[in-house]
């Protein structure tokens, strides 16, 4: 049986001011087994909340505490064979609409008490909970037990259009074309706009930019258990299994020629069919390329070979724009351009191809595209990026570290990929072959 220990302010007289009220030892040993706790989403759809639900959960299971997911939508989706993805459902005018979700939002908050009146310590309810009065109830269901609220806002327009275009393309969504989708989801999202309360009195809340990660205001005047590990889950990104691959050959790969958009070989072709048999039996709902031919096709027969599987393509991983000397071969820019390769080889990192870009300029765009990936990835367990020699270094380097001269050299072949995996216990990442050389 696990120990725990808790350790109040009044141990710690320093600490007096702050209002958290408990401190936890992050150890194993340490955690606490018999505090309950009720963790309450609240936001807009598609604002990074079920993402952040699940990581939290994933995470304290792992350290051995009991916690649930209650998700309103899930348990709609199951309790109707209607079709609910029409706006109207979601009016706030519309008394057969209304009258649904909060018996959604009733049962969940009675399966989650008797979760917790069992053995179960933490309950999540995954929900918009954007009004006051469902907050309201929630508080009523639970009189004894603190509720924690976090709240997930996410401003960055671009990330937002992106998470909504790709909601649109789920199954919810597959009786209507792309833009009826995107209306019809953004009516949606209208209707709890103009319902929206932010949190204001609730005793323990938190606001949380899910984007950027990072916590943006906070209030605790309860003692919330777990609370200090929560925190730390909110701001750590947490990666089940990261596959990063490199596209296959391609022709300009042949003639050792950089840039351009070339397509694949057969041997490139061979290879992208390689993965896609490799990984058949891993589901991964998302493979993300850059804009680059080469990257799309290697995902193609990857994604054809899954149940379901949808392809994003980003820019932020597009691969390092040589500039001048795109389309050149490494001996061409040698003989014709001494000056760039002499420059190169003394600061591989730091040095920008005339017009174009060097790895100290990608350092922001990879990193945006990363979080455009945790954002967009919902809580699936495994995600495939497909990328370039120069980009995949990049995403590599902001996982793993290294000291920024080597970045450049990391081994990147095409005939392996790198398997990542990160969570707040442990870093591992390993390169592991796919098909014969
Ligand atoms: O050769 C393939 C390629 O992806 C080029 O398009 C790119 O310029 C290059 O690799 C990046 O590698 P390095 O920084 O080692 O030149």
């Amino acid at each position: 049986m696990l120990q725990f220990r808790q350790i109040r302010h009044r141990d710690f007289p320093g600490h007096l001011e702050t209002p958290r009220g408990i401190v936890f030892s992050a150890t194993k040993d340490l955690l606490p087994m018999d505090d309950k706790l009720v963790i309450a989403m609240v936001g807009l759809p598609a604002r990074g909340k079920s993402t952040m639900a699940w990581k939290i959960a994933r995470t304290l299971e792992f350290d051995d505490v009991r916690v649930r997911i209650f998700n309103n939508g899930e348990l709609r989706r199951k309790l109707t064979r209607e079709n609910t993805s029409s706006p109207e459902f979601f009016s706030p005018r519309n008394p057969t609409g209304v009258e649904f979700r909060e018996k959604c939002a009733r049962i969940n908050r009675e399966l989650a008490h008797s979760y917790l009146e069992n053995d179960g310590q933490v309950a999540i309810i995954d929900a918009s909970n954007v009004t006051r009065h469902r907050r309201r109830m929630i508080e009523e269901t639970f009189p004894n037990i603190p509720i924690f609220f976090i709240e997930c806002v996410n401003v960055d327009e671009e990330a937002n259009e992106a998470c909504m275009e790709h909601k649109v393309s789920l199954k919810e969504f597959s009786h209507l074309s792309p833009a009826e989708a995107f209306d019809s989801f953004f009516k949606r999202i209208a209707h709890y706009e103009s319902i929206y309360e932010p949190l204001h009195d609730e005793r323990n809340r938190i606001l949380v930019d899910s984007f950027e990660g990072c916590i943006l205001q906070e209030r605790i005047s309860d003692v919330v258990p777990y609370y200090d590990r929560i925190r730390d889950i909110i701001t750590t990104r947490i990666v089940k299994n990261l596959y990063l691959v490199r596209h296959g050959e391609t022709y300009f790969n042949l003639e050792d020629r950089i840039g351009g958009d070339s397509d694949l070989t057969e041997k490139g072709l061979a290879q992208a069919q390689a993965l896609a048999d490799y990984f058949t039996d891993v589901s991964i709902p998302i493979i993300f390329t850059s804009n680059h031919k080469r990257t799309m096709q290697t995902a193609s027969p990857i994604a054809a070979r899954q149940k379901e599987c949808s392809i994003i393509a980003l820019p932020e991983f597009n691969e390092i724009h040589a500039g001048i000397c795109e389309g050149m071969t490494y001996q061409e820019i040698r003989e014709k351009m001494p000056q760039i390769a002499n420059a190169r080889n003394r600061n591989k990192y730091g040095y920008v191809y005339p017009e174009g870009e060097g790895y100290v300029t990608m350092e922001k765009r990879v990193h945006r595209g990363l979080k455009k990936v945790f954002y967009l990835n919902n809580y699936n367990e495994n995600i495939m990026i497909v990328g370039h020699r120069a980009v995949n270094r990049m995403i590599l380097s902001d996982f793993v570290f290294r000291p920024k001269e080597e970045v450049p050299y990391i081994y990147m072949p095409q005939n392996r990929y790198y398997h990542l995996q990160i969570d707040p216990h442990k870093k591992h990442f390993e390169l592991k072959p796919f098909m014969k050389v």
